[in-house]
């Protein structure tokens, strides 16, 4: 892997010429994780890699497509990049704007975003506004932007994102040396499971790998308009990146679940909470809520029994968890204890007198 970053590593593969200025944070090449104490904690017999995407330099796997979106952006010379988002998005678009000398403007649902995903827009110097509405209402507004000639709309309706972050697919098939059986993850405005899929079918029509897997995505139950069939006017879930009532690749997503004979599907906040603290407690791996949908929905198919044994199962997992340190603090259930300075309160607070 001499190459740094997605375009320079798959260039073949991406809409870019030598024209393409290529505004990079050296993303990507993600490393993709054996888990075999949760396969042993559930009781399976599959085999379970994690592809940790907040491994990523603005720790989300937004940066796979935002290099390209932005690279896009300046080839055509858009002077502001734009976008909705409930956090992960616009701390990678307002760090990639940032590296491209570009204005970046990003409308997030006021409160209802992750304090290290806003730290990251203001500080990248991001035009911040908060909007008193969810996403949804934020992707409308941005929508209507996109139509001036100097403003660029990076949210995944870009389809160079799609094209960047359908990257992640051939990373797996590489360090696999083939395509998984299944393929876990979670959906929000549900790009990336669309990305993925693109990614698996292109790389096996290359001769890169020679099968698909089953796409299996994970909405939370309070925000989960593709499983019930209808737009959820109201979404609530502590997995608030992807707290999203009507999802831009929607028909994508079901078209991606259904050509590979997977599913999309639902879990509780409960269950996602309980994902988080498993996957940090037993395979080290801390990543946001949003992100462990995907791992509560391989306990829940595990628990169905719908993972054939001796399966090799990916789940991708989409943010780091400090960008969410509130909810992890919480969701620990175990605080720390307050002691004198000297060895004897130490033995006595862990028991050890
Ligand atoms: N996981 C995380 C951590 C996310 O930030 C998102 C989406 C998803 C999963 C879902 O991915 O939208 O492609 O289905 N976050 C967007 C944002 C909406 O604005 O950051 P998706």
């Amino acid at each position: 892997m001499g190459e740094h970053g997605v375009i320079r590593r798959y260039r073949r593969f991406l809409p870019v010429s030598e024209d393409t200025p290529v505004i990079s944070l050296n993303e990507g090449g993600t490393p993709l994780i054996e888990a075999p104490g949760i396969v042993s904690k559930l009781g399976g017999d599959f085999h379970l890699f994690v592809k940790y995407e907040g491994l990523n330099p603005t720790a989300s796997f937004k940066d796979r497509g935002m290099t390209l979106a932005v690279s896009k952006a300046a080839e055509r010379g858009a002077r502001i990049v734009a976008c909705a988002s409930t956090g992960n998005t616009s701390a990678s678009a307002a760090a990639y704007a940032a590296r491209a000398g570009m204005r970046c403007l990003v409308l997030i649902p006021e409160g209802k975003i992750a304090y290290g995903k806003m730290a990251q827009a203001l500080i990248h110097g991001a035009q911040t506004l908060e909007i008193r509405g969810n996403f949804d209402d934020a992707l409308e507004i941005v929508r209507e932007l996109g139509k001036r000639e100097d403003v660029e709309v990076v949210n995944s309706i870009n389809p160079y994102r799609i094209q960047g972050q359908k990257t992640a697919s051939f990373e797996v098939c590489d360090a696999l040396g083939e395509a998984p059986d299944m393929h876990f993850l979670p959906v929000g405005n549900a790009g990336n499971i669309t990305a993925y899929w693109m990614g698996y079918k292109e790389y096996r029509e290359g001769g890169n790998s020679s099968k698909l897997p089953r796409m299996m995505g994970w909405q939370a139950e309070g925000a989960a308009p593709i499983v019930l069939g209808a737009p959820v006017e109201r979404p609530e879930t502590v997995a608030t990146a992807i707290r999203i009532g009507n999802p831009a690749s929607w028909e994508h997503a079901v078209n991606a679940a259904t050509e590979s004979s997977g599913a999309i599907d639902m879990v509780s906040d409960e269950e996602i909470l309980d994902a988080q603290r498993m996957l940090a407690r037993t395979a080290g791996i801390f990543v946001e809520p949003a992100s462990a949908a995907g791992i509560a929905g391989i306990v829940k198919s595990h628990s169905r029994g719908d993972i054939p044994n001796g399966s090799t199962v990916v789940v991708t997992v989409t943010g780091h968890g400090l960008k969410d340190p509130g909810v992890a603090v919480e969701n620990s259930l175990a605080e720390s204890t307050v002691v004198d300075a000297d060895l004897d309160s130490v033995l006595a607070a862990i028991g050890l007198v």
